[in-house]
């Protein structure tokens, strides 16, 4: 049985080698990427690696067998995901893998997150596919918020446009070692998982436990989209890019990433890091 693992030189995906490792032996795991220090850092951890780009299709064909597990984590390139996905998808179809498990958005096929569509296609892809899978839907990571917290100890002030959308963030650890133990022993029936911390927090409340954490006053403003807007293309992002952010922060005011379900912890089998937890270790 072989464990394949697409993405696995990102962040999330070097957390997910080292807890599959937990799981299964780490002769069974090809892990996949395109970076070749990463590649390189994989390999010391005692698991096979391989080089593959999306953008070059033949190189994710040729290395899926039949019976395989595989992890799809999602690709990093907005706009692009959808085909580079499918190329994954068509290759598992091809080689008849045992299963694939997929890690989607919150809410992925109704949210109204700028990022949903791409995330909600490939799910459709892969059940029209007919390759057995499991969904897992990943909320925010807590370490987007990193540069908030550090505004917050530089300045004791942060401002979006979150306003007061909650967010039901984990640590991508705490989301690399539930999908490594579903890769390792999921039977692909086609299950949906609403993965997220077991509370979610909005920006008052992540302004108050940094103030907690640092023991001092840290004050949060909620500001509008066009003020947003301007605020980021002051900081030098260009228009697309700073309205894409803004967008991020709609849908998060909107409620796109509320989602409190408790199966992230379910599967990990006890409480999902806290943000004050996850703020204790930055500080
Ligand atoms: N839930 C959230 O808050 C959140 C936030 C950000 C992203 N995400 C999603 O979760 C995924 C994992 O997050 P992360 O933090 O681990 O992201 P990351 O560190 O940027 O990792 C992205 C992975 O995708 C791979 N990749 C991108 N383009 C590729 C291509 N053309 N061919 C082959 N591999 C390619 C990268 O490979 P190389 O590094 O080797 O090039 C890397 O392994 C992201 O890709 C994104 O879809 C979720």
């Amino acid at each position: 049985m072989r464990y394949v693992v697409f993405g696995a030189t990102g962040q999330l995906g070097s957390f997910v080698i080292d807890s599959l490792k937990k799981e299964v032996p780490a002769e069974s795991i090809l892990a996949l990427g395109r970076n070749e220090d990463a590649l390189s850092d994989l390999a010391a951890k005692g698991v096979t690696v391989g080089k593959i780009d999306y953008k070059t299709p033949t190189t994710v064909s040729g290395v899926l067998k039949a019976g395989d597990r595989v992890l799809l984590i999602s690709s990093s390139e907005v706009g692009q995901r959808f085909p580079q996905h499918s190329t994954v998808i068509q290759a598992a179809k091809d080689a008849g893998v045992a299963g694939i498990v997929y890690t989607s958005l919150t809410s992925a096929t109704t949210s109204k997150s700028v990022l949903a569509s791409e995330h909600k296609a490939t799910e459709e892809l892969l059940a029209e596919a007919g390759i057995p899978f499991t969904v897992l839907r990943n909320n925010w990571y807590t370490e987007n918020h990193i540069q908030d917290f550090q505004q917050a100890v530089a300045t004791g002030a942060i401002s979006n446009n979150y306003g007061s959308g909650k967010i039901a963030s984990a640590p991508r650890k705490d989301y690399a070692e539930a999908a490594a133990k579903v890769l390792a022993t999921s039977d692909f029936s086609g299950e949906v998982f609403e993965l997220g911390g077991d509370s979610a927090w909005d920006y008052a409340e992540f302004a108050a436990t940094v103030g907690e954490v640092l023991g001092k006053s840290v004050d949060y403003t909620e500001i509008g989209d066009e003020e947003q807007q301007s605020l980021l293309e002051g900081f030098g992002l260009d228009q697309g890019t700073a309205g894409f952010v803004t967008a991020l922060g709609t849908g998060i005011r909107e409620g796109a990433l509320d989602l409190v379900t408790g199966d992230l912890s379910k599967i990990l089998g006890r409480a999902t890091e806290t943000l004050k937890e996850s703020l204790q270790g930055w500080a």
